[in-house]
């Protein structure tokens, strides 16, 4: 029973065999996953999938990087699907310093945009973080977004900004870079991180775990994420899969009684 919080099956890199993906998946013993959308395409292809498999998720956000091209026109949108009974989150939104289509400044205003819309609908949000945590951080606090708390989607951060991250009510998910050899800080993280704020994601097709490192990500190796941060914290890997997968229920309110 594995739960993949950040899954983007909606991209092109699985149109050929996006079914066989999906299938490995439950194989491997994914139970749920959240597919992503981040712009005009992968959005509605995120919902179309959740629509088609009751196990798969939306999430609905306007990417850092495309901030310029962001409107009223594309808020209002995100409102609209965002009442869609399988949309569990917004996201993912940010701050992504590492390219620099969109100005700074744009940036975080389409951020704190995406911010209130949540909060308006009370839903949590999910965050892409790149070489920007500070200013992120920052806005989350200005916003006072612990109303909703959210994601660290792809934490990649120093356990130093843990804290803040915790009290902001956020979770902290980690992907294929905690199996890396050289990755120091996924590892320190993944022991340190309060076991009921952990989460486990691919972000397929990208930044897959050892041994695919620099292959096509998908949802089925989040088991060798969930056998990593068992290894590191001594535990079974039925112990993380049970806990990440409760923590992500609770998070996106698909907790059943
Ligand atoms: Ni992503």
């Amino acid at each position: 029973m594995l739960f993949d919080t950040h899954v983007h099956l909606n991209v092109a890199h699985f149109d050929q065999d996006r079914d066989q993906v999906i299938k490995r998946a439950q194989e491997a013993g994914v139970e749920k996953m959240v597919v992503v959308g981040f712009d005009h395409e992968t959005i509605p292809k995120a919902i179309e999938l959740a629509e088609q498999h009751d196990f798969i998720y939306a999430a609905v956000g306007w990417h850092p990087v495309d901030a310029i091209d962001f409107t009223d026109h594309e808020l209002n949108w995100l409102e609209e699907l965002s009442r869609h009974p399988k949309v569990v989150a917004l996201g993912e939104m940010g701050l992504d310093y590492h390219w620099d289509k969109s100005p700074k400044s744009i940036q975080k205003e389409v951020f704190k945009k995406q911010i209130r819309l949540a909060k308006k609908l009370n839903m949590p949000i999910i965050i892409h973080n790149r070489e920007a945590t500070e200013d992120i951080i920052e806005i989350l606090q200005q916003e006072e977004a612990q109303t909703v708390g959210g994601i660290m989607h792809c934490y990649n951060d120093s356990p130093n900004y843990l804290t803040a991250c915790l009290e902001l009510n956020f979770y902290i998910s980690l992907g294929g870079p905690v199996t890396f050899k050289n990755a120091s800080l996924p590892k320190e993280v993944a022991k340190e991180v309060p076991i009921d704020r952990l989460l486990i994601e691919t972000d397929c097709p990208f930044l897959a775990p050892h041994p695919y490192r620099g292959k096509r990500n998908e949802p089925a190796y989040v088991a060798l994420v969930a056998e990593q941060i068992a290894e590191l914290r001594g535990l079974s890997v039925a112990e993380i899969a049970q806990v990440t997968t409760a923590n992500a229920d609770k998070l996106f309110k698909l907790t059943r009684s």
